[in-house]
């Protein structure tokens, strides 16, 4: 997919010339004010006419179009509800931007302008309303088509301006902008590469999205191959991808932003699973398709990298892949098979379908080789989130009460909410093995905090958060900047929480 051009420009509503010009009210609130006021008067009470007979009312979610005929040089009006102002929150602007710009695809215009709002959410700044502008403007005219040939053609929104009547705010606009279209681009990348069949999206071609990114972001990448991993003794990711047939690899990037290259770095490990059967324990096969997004933790890291790079973060990062595919085979892992991870730590694997953990276990032990001043871990990791959380939360776990605040923060304002679950030891009595040092399932109940518990015992003393995304990277319906299938959720919350460290 083109990425949609934002840009920021100062100017008047009555005199701005565009195919579509989007404005958005709060709902209830009477007679349009400032730009409403304007456009009123130079329509001849046509806004007055919509608010009093209750045709536009500014709720979530309404749209209206109309025709200008040159009343005004914008060809068309798309007003677009925001709400109640005192729910008014920078997700209803992302979501606002959502349904304006899926209008104007409908209209078949290549470009519109949208005024910024005369209400903004509460403690926001220019900067948030150039990028929650920017983000759900291209977050809501996502779609994948790659391989419908009925792809309608020629018909995507490629240029949104944001009009400002103050040529002062124009600075801190395009810091939005520019800010806004790191954090969506980012996302698409991750929609992108977790809608691509797991036929295409083999680990291999996850480590050529690598290279790519390596390459064009000017990071350092090395890969380890299955021959390096074996010598290193990364037996729980080997373990898990001796069923198929494709080879593992292990991605790790590194980012150097930082004045001093010896600053402690921030490291993200994801998980990627490029298709997950359960293995010898294998899945029903009712919804078993949605497991070709058993990658998202991983695409997110990858593109939280680019974004990084692209966006010159004064910080170091560290992004590690641990990449294999979970399939049954004649030499896939049994149930009861025990496996040496890299940490020493011996895992007697009693079901092959807790395979994220495993993959996270190497993964989590090799990255505290580099000393983290924070672990981020993000995973597809349990349906017990699902059951938990529903559709709305990310699961958070973490060893650092401040580390896990400013996530907190960085998901309150990127619209990508945690909710924090209990690591309590207690639990671990539910991982114990008769054979080894633990098992790598946690029986009944609790199983989001058992497998949160289990990857704890690989990230020594590094503080260290766990994301469970198994809630959120799969909508079953499409929404205002959301559409049906990955999501992407996780990747704008990791770089806000970058963001909000280099500030
Ligand atoms: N990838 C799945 C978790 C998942 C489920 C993600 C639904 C998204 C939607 C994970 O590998 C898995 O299979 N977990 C098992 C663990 C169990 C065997 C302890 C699960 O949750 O059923
Ligand atoms: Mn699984
Ligand atoms: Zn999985």
């Amino acid at each position: 997919m083109n990425i949609m051009r934002v840009d920021a420009k100062h100017g008047r509503v009555d005199t701005v010339a565009t195919d579509a010009l989007v404005l958005m009210f709060c709902e209830g609130e009477g007679l349009p004010k400032d730009d409403g006021a304007i456009l009123d008067a130079a329509l001849g009470g046509a806004l007055r006419e919509l608010v009093h007979t209750k045709e536009f009312d500014g709720k979530a979610g309404e749209v209206v179009l109309f025709h200008t005929h040159r009343k005004i040089p914008a060809k068309r009006l798309i007003l677009v509800g925001l709400g109640k102002k005192r729910e008014l929150g920078l997700d209803q602007i992302r979501q606002a931007l959502g349904y304006a710009v899926k209008r104007v695809r409908q209209t078949r215009s290549g470009a519109f302008t949208v005024a910024l709002p005369s209400s903004i959410p509460q403690g926001a700044s220019l900067v948030d309303m150039g990028q929650t502008m920017t983000e759900g403007a291209i977050l809501g005219s996502y779609q994948f088509t790659t391989y419908r040939s009925d792809a309608p053609t020629g018909r995507d929104v490629t240029a949104m301006t944001v009009l400002t009547p103050q040529k002062d705010h124009l600075r801190q606009l395009s810091e939005g902008i520019r800010r806004g279209m790191a954090t969506a681009e980012a996302t698409v990348f991750v929609r992108d590469l977790c809608n691509h069949p797991s036929n295409v999206m083999t680990p291999t071609r996850i480590a050529s999205e690598a290279k790519i990114v390596a390459k064009e972001a000017g990071v350092q990448l090395k890969i380890l191959e299955q021959k390096e991993m074996e010598k290193l003794g990364m037996g729980a990711l080997l373990g898990v991808a001796k069923g198929s047939h494709e080879p593992p690899k292990f991605i790790i990037l590194q980012y150097h932003g930082a004045k001093n290259k010896n600053d402690r770095p921030v490291v993200l490990v994801g998980k990627t699973i490029t298709f997950d059967t359960g293995g010898i324990s294998l899945k029903p096969a009712e919804n078993m398709e949605q497991m070709k997004a058993d990658m998202t933790g991983g695409a997110e890291v990858l593109a939280t990298m680019r974004a990084a790079a692209r966006l010159k973060l004064p910080l170091n990062l560290i992004s590690i892949l641990p990449v294999a595919e979970n399939m049954p085979g004649g030499r896939a892992m049994r149930p009861g098979d025990v496996v040496t991870t890299l940490s020493g730590k011996t895992v007697e694997v009693q079901n092959t379908d807790a395979e994220g953990r495993l993959i996270l276990a190497d993964g989590l032990a090799y990255a505290t080789r580099f000393k983290p001043a924070a672990l981020i871990d993000i995973a597809t990791l349990t349906g017990a989130c699902v059951v938990a959380l529903g559709q709305f939360a990310i699961g958070m776990f973490g060893t650092d009460a401040a580390l896990k605040g400013t996530i907190r923060d960085a998901g309150l304002r990127a619209g990508e909410r945690v909710w924090e679950m209990p690591l309590w030891e207690e639990y671990f009595e539910q991982l114990r093995s008769d054979v080894a040092d633990m098992r790598n399932i946690g029986g009944r109940g609790g199983g989001m905090i058992t497998a949160a518990l289990f990857l704890s015992k690989f990230v020594g003393d590094a503080p260290w958060i766990h994301l469970d995304i198994a809630s959120t990277d799969w909508s079953e319906r499409e929404r205002a900047y959301i559409p049906k299938g990955p999501t992407g959720i996780g990747t704008r919350l990791l770089i806000q929480f970058l963001i909000n460290r280099s500030l």
